[in-house]
């Protein structure tokens, strides 16, 4: 893949937390424009730490990290919010805000800091904000109820919302249904997965969910001791990759041995 092919683009990047725990070591990982990027592994994989360090949220120890061919400095992180949106696990809306604040809160880094404070957004961010609302099958009667009074399916649909308000290129989700049930969940990826082809968004999207991960991605990293140890189409991850990726003890050549291991790239989808 050429460098003007890839949208994010992580060189040697590693994270070691102040107790001393080693979370990321020396990862490569290249993700083309428009691709739907699965990370896979179980707990303590580093999947987090991976997205974070993308985020800003946590500063690598080591390497570097380019979003479209450009290093991204640590601490620019009001530039850093308006061409990378996050969905968190947790979903995070806030409470007491309705429905449509949540959304047009997904913009604050692209507005002077005294009208994110009185908040406003203008009618040109209230329309788009109504636009993406509905494009998440939120209809303008849930506009101005508080996000808390919503579902925990419905809050997921405006935190999809909320993170394509800044129209980011990159759009990165935590889990973004480890609290939902089996069918919601199958929605809200459908969703995240339509609404980034829209418009024209890269995913990096972390699940558990073995099932979820095939239906929906374009590729599947998978990751173990902070190391990429897998690196396959969906309809390659087949009974022994998962078997090496999960089993302890299993060291990362096995991963690589087991049938039909060449890792591969995949063409991105363009929007
Ligand atoms: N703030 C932290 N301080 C110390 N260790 C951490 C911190 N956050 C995560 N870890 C550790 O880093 C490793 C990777 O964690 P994480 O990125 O959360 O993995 P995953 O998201 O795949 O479950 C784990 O060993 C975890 O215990
Ligand atoms: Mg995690």
């Amino acid at each position: 893949m050429s460098d003007a092919e890839a949208m994010l683009r992580l060189h040697g990047v590693g994270v070691r937390y102040a107790d001393g725990t080693v979370a990321l070591d020396a990862v490569e990982l290249s993700v083309p424009r428009g691709q739907f990027c699965v990370l896979l592994g179980s707990s303590g994989a580093g999947k987090s730490t991976l997205l974070r360090a993308v985020n800003g949220l946590i500063v690598p120890s080591s390497g570097v990290v380019e979003l479209d061919g450009q290093a991204l400095r640590p601490g620019d992180l009001r530039s850093r919010g308006r061409k990378i949106a996050t969905i968190h696990q947790g979903i995070d809306l806030v409470p007491r805000l309705s429905v449509l604040d949540n959304v047009l809160c997904g913009d604050i880094a692209a507005l002077p800091l005294w009208r994110a404070l009185l908040g406003r957004f203008g009618r040109a961010r209230q329309r788009a904000a109504c636009m993406l609302l509905a494009e998440v099958g939120l209809d303008e009667s849930q506009l101005y109820r508080r996000a808390s009074e919503l579902s925990g399916g419905q809050q997921q649909r405006v935190g999809i919302a909320r993170a394509f308000i800044s129209r980011p290129p990159l759009v990165l989700a935590d889990e973004p249904v480890a609290s939902l049930d089996p069918r919601i969940s199958r929605d809200i990826l459908a969703l995240l997965r339509r609404s980034a082809r829209m418009h024209g968004a890269t995913v990096l999207c972390s699940l558990h969910q073995i099932e979820l991960a095939r239906e929906f991605a374009d590729r599947i990293v998978g990751m173990r001791g902070g190391r990429i140890v897998l690196d396959c189409a969906p309809q390659q991850l087949d009974d022994a990759r998962l078997a090496a990726l999960y089993q302890r003890g299993t060291s990362d050549a096995a991963v690589a041995a087991a049938p039909a291991a060449a890792a591969i790239e995949i063409e991105g989808l363009r929007a």
